[in-house]
């Protein structure tokens, strides 16, 4: 996978279409965000801010999905600036953002799991 800064000019029209979709860069990323309680609570507070979690739980990532969908619709026009995907931080991170993209980085209560039978975890 490409690293946004390696979007060179060759691939001018990539880059086009990554701008066109994302008008304002991610500026907060809460790393292992769990069922995602800092997120909602931040989103309010820094409307302006886009803010991201990533959990590497496919069925705890799409329960923060699933509920910052209802908030957004119990609470026309907000929420709309966070999400959350399923990925492994450890693995992936330099593939998401630029350099000095992001203003905060949250790693709250860690939980790796090195323990072997935690593996299938992993993926
Ligand atoms: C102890 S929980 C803390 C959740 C949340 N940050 C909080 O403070 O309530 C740690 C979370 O990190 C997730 N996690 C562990 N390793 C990860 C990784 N490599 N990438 C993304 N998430 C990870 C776990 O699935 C778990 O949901």
């Amino acid at each position: 996978m490409e690293k946004p800064e390696q979007l060179s000019s060759s691939s001018s029209s990539k880059k086009e279409s990554l701008s066109i979709c994302l008008p304002q860069k991610l500026e907060f990323l809460d790393i292992g965000c769990g069922y995602g309680g800092l997120l909602i609570e931040l989103s309010p507070l820094f409307p302006r801010s886009l803010m991201l979690g990533i959990e590497i739980r496919q069925k705890v990532s799409d329960y923060v999905v699933e509920r910052i969908r209802a908030l957004r619709i119990q609470n026309p026009g907000q929420f709309n600036n966070i999400n959350c995907i399923r990925s492994n931080a450890m693995k992936y991170l330099p593939n998401f953002f630029r350099k000095s993209q992001l203003s905060k980085i949250f790693f709250l209560f860690p939980d790796p799991h090195f323990k072997k039978q935690k593996h299938k975890w992993q993926w």
